[in-house]
């Protein structure tokens, strides 16, 4: 394979992800960083001059769809005559590193999350060398460094990564091995990049991180910013209607990220706080830091601050040592707190975290068993709060037209899809939606007020 000089050529690119938004993230960068190199975005493998796979170690099932993926990319790249780089990206990459050209001799890149900025020149190396470039280092700092300014426009509804890495080791967990210790990105620099964001079309904008609540990153002033003190400085930004953060760890949610929910109008009053389990056995065996008990006053404290906050979580069933005890106090759990939607897994042993090898294997039949109770009671949860949104007049933020024609789309504050018909374009708008008809997954409803000219509802204020 030949690398044009000067003037790139045009060629294909393909992306691939799975996994959680700080992946989905991360191939917006990785595509920005190959467009000047001339890569335009295809959907199609067999197109495709480069393909990556963006990965994911979080459970089993994820790493194995990359291996079933990578199999059907050696054909497609057979039929083009090997015209094809094949490259590994993300967590996979970062566990499993020379593993992967070891089982699919075919790829020529794998690279960790941390190094994507270094994809042209690994591009380069690839179209030389005859071996693999693989490269899983922890440089964080240079991946940040790329210009916002460069960055594609990804609508109305933006995500920023403003923390990476754990340093939390629950039992279970790959993410501290996979994305490295926590880092931060300086205020300064998170706050350039949303009000470009915003430039590009952006309305609301989540902040990510593997546990964004510890983001402490270097203020203008030289001192810590705390995540509350960022989203202060980020409600400020014209224009920036909505903001919210994920994902949170119960033990960093201070005071002051509590107030801020009292005390921002445009962080939305939606907060994903994974709690995993409710028994407090099981929390200690997963090293979550936390008893169930301190989870239920946190809610408290929270819906005290703002009362309309609706709340989701993770919960994981069959964890080594999980008898049905656990498990109930989890359903129990569940049923006291409410939550207006959530994930849950079964329990799945990732090599080389604790949890892997510890006693009190939960039979598979069993964990599947109290998996389907949580979700019957979640999903049943999530129901009945659509349905409490019934004949409310809701503030939505329209993302662009529905799938029916004459309809739109957006996000309602609790980031329920809410569908409703209009005959004018009314994408990036907030626009007050009267709710008639209720779903498990999503609204609908009927456009009242028309929409405030251009000024976001902050100016207004
Ligand atoms: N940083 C976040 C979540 C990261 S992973 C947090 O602390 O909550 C997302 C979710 O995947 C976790 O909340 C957990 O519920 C689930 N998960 C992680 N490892 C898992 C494993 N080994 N088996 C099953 N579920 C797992
Ligand atoms: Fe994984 Fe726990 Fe860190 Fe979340 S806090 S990323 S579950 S180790
Ligand atoms: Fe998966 Fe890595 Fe995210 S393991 S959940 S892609 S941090």
């Amino acid at each position: 394979m030949t690398e044009s000089q000067g003037t790139p050529t045009r060629k294909r690119l393909l992306i691939r992800t799975w996994g959680c938004q700080m992946n989905v993230y991360d191939s917006a960068r990785m595509a920005d960083v190959l467009a000047p190199l001339g890569y335009a975005p295809t959907e199609v493998a067999e197109d495709a001059d480069m393909v990556i796979l963006n990965t994911c170690h979080i459970r089993e099932k994820a790493t194995e769809k990359v291996f079933s993926d990578l199999g059907r990319l050696r054909e497609a790249k057979v039929a083009r005559g090997g015209q094809m780089i094949v490259a590994v990206a993300g967590c996979v990459a970062q566990a499993e590193g020379a593993e992967i050209t070891a089982r699919a001799p075919w790829v020529d890149i794998v690279l960790g999350p941390q190094s994507y900025h270094r994809l042209p020149e690994m591009v380069a190396l690839a179209s030389r060398a005859a071996g693999a470039v693989i490269e899983t280092e922890f440089p964080v700092d240079g991946k940040f460094d790329h210009l916002p300014e460069q960055a594609a426009p990804q609508g109305v509804t933006a995500f920023l990564t403003v923390q990476e890495g754990c340093d939390k080791f629950c039992s279970f967990c790959v993410v501290p091995y996979t994305r490295g210790a926590e880092y931060s990105r300086p205020a300064a620099a998170v706050i350039a990049e949303a009000k470009c964001l915003v430039t590009l079309g952006a309305r609301e904008i989540t902040l990510l991180g593997q546990n964004v609540n510890a983001y402490h990153g270097e203020g203008p002033d030289g001192g810590a910013w705390s995540l509350a003190r960022l989203l202060l400085a980020l409600a400020e930004i014209s224009g920036l209607d909505r903001l919210r953060y994920t994902t949170s760890h119960p033990r960093d949610m201070g005071d002051d990220l509590i107030a801020a929910h009292r005390d921002i109008p445009a962080l939305m009053p939606f907060l994903h706080l994974p709690v995993q389990s409710g028994s407090d056995r099981i929390l200690k065996a997963m090293n979550r830091g936390h008893t169930a008990a301190d989870y239920r006053a946190l809610i408290e404290k929270l819906r005290a601050a703002r009362p309309d906050l609706a709340l989701s979580s993770d919960f994981i069933a069959g964890h080594p040592g999980e008898a049905d005890a656990d498990h109930r106090a989890t359903l129990k759990l569940i049923e006291d707190i409410g939550f207006a939607s959530a994930f849950s897994f079964r329990y799945s042993a990732r090599p080389g975290t604790p949890a892997a090898g510890m006693a009190g294997i939960v039979d598979e039949a069993v964990a599947d068993q109290r998996l389907r109770e949580i979700q019957a009671l979640l999903s049943d949860q999530q129901y009945r709060f659509n349905r409490s949104r019934m004949g409310m007049d809701i503030p939505v933020l329209v993302t662009g037209p529905g799938r029916l024609p004459g309809q739109m789309s957006g996000r309602s504050p609790w980031l329920e899809p809410v569908h409703f018909p209009s005959s004018g374009d009314l994408t990036g708008q907030t626009v007050t939606i009267r709710v008639t008809v209720t779903r498990p997954n999503s609204l609908s409803g009927e456009l009242l007020a028309p929409p405030k000219p251009q000024a976001s509802e902050k100016d207004a204020a």
